[in-house]
């Protein structure tokens, strides 16, 4: 079998995609290679001094991993030189990442989650990295742009994807042109194509929900988990639960197996309803995936991709996966006079 490789693949499919320049396949480069050298120190986890935590706390208020910080430090020191970005943002840093004046820069902006599924490190459970990426809509000044441009649109992305560490490393993504995915040969250092055009089946068979929040969701959210759990779904059986807690993990296991995952908006304790997964760096690249995959991503009622950020570490909540289930959790929200769901 030929062994293709991701910029073999990009130029191929480069008359059907406005994304694959020569400026763009240099951004997957210098995202390629990060991933590279975090899957690198991921495998030696035990062996080196890459377990546990910084003592930090992060603009989100968790507890920095040490690995957390290599997977930051890496992406924003190859991505910040690569000349092809004005701005980054990562799920760590409270604000924009700017690409300084003496360096090259182009029109790309970045945001990314550098190591999801935190809690997972140290334990040998797959961990991943999520990137979403736009393009500066318009240069209206000459300087760096400002956190009006980075915040679009969700379905402004122009490229969005994720790198999964687990039994292989893989890279799946998406220009907009289908979702593909690529496995690490680490015998000769290159991810190769090992899932061309991948669809996640109509409906599914598994619902991923963290479940001991239960007594925290709205009663429209419990009807909804309710739904998989018991017989009468369109399956006509339970639904099976898996719940890894990356949601890179569970979110491209049900793409490949089909299903949902949920990570519902839970009451807090002033009352109010929220969610957890932040929009620009989980939901809205995982929803481009999706979408592009054939199936469909909400906040329970309202489409992810047709949400404007209004600040970079905005939280939502989140179903995503086969078109049917997440279809009928909508059905079952909109019954249910879901009121948790916060407007856009
Ligand atoms: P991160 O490690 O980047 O902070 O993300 C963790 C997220 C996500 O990966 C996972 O689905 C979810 O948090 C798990 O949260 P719970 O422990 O509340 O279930
Ligand atoms: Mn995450
Ligand atoms: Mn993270």
């Amino acid at each position: 079998m030929r062994q293709v490789t991701v910029t073999e693949h990009l130029l191929q499919h480069q008359k059907k995609s406005p994304m694959a320049t020569g400026r763009f396949t240099l951004l997957l480069n210098e995202l390629i290679l990060s991933a590279k050298l975090i899957s690198r120190e991921v495998t030696k986890a035990g062996l080196v001094d890459v377990l546990g935590f910084t003592g930090e706390t992060n603009v989100q208020g968790e507890k920095v991993r040490k690995l957390d910080e290599f997977a930051n430090n890496v992406l924003i020191h190859r991505l910040r030189r690569s000349g092809v970005l004005c701005a980054m943002a990562s799920e760590e840093n409270g604000d924009l990442i700017q690409v300084s004046g003496d360096l090259p820069h182009g029109d790309y902006i970045l945001i990314f989650d550098p190591l999801d599924g935190s809690s997972n490190i140290d334990v040998n459970v797959s961990i991943g990295t999520i990137f979403s990426i736009y393009r500066r809509p318009l240069h209206k000044s000459p300087g760096a742009p400002s956190l009006a441009e980075v915040l679009q649109r969700c379905d402004k992305q122009v490229a969005a994807g994720y790198f999964i560490y687990g039994s292989s490393t893989m890279m799946v993504y998406t220009t907009g042109n289908g979702v593909h995915g690529f496995t690490l040969d680490p015998s000769v250092g290159e991810f190769l194509l090992s899932h061309p055009d991948m669809k996640i089946p109509e409906s599914g068979r598994i619902y991923s929900v963290n479940e001991s929040y239960w007594n925290s969701w709205d009663t429209a959210t419990q009807s909804a988990v309710t739904h998989f759990r018991n017989a009468k779904n369109a399956r006509g059986k339970p639904y099976s639960s898996r719940y890894i807690g990356s949601l890179v993990a569970d979110f491209h296991r049900n793409l490949l197996y089909g299903g949902i995952f949920m990570y519902p908006a839970r009451r807090g304790e002033d009352g109010s309803y929220s969610g957890k997964l932040r929009l620009t760096c989980e939901a809205a690249p995982m929803a481009f995936i999706v979408e592009q995959a054939g199936g469909m991503a909400t906040d329970g009622v309202n489409r992810i991709m047709e949400y404007t950020p209004t600040e970079l570490h905005q939280r939502v909540p989140l179903f995503v996966g086969s078109l049917e289930d997440v279809r009928a959790v909508r059905e079952i929200m909109l019954r249910g006079g879901c009121d948790t769901v916060p407007g856009r």
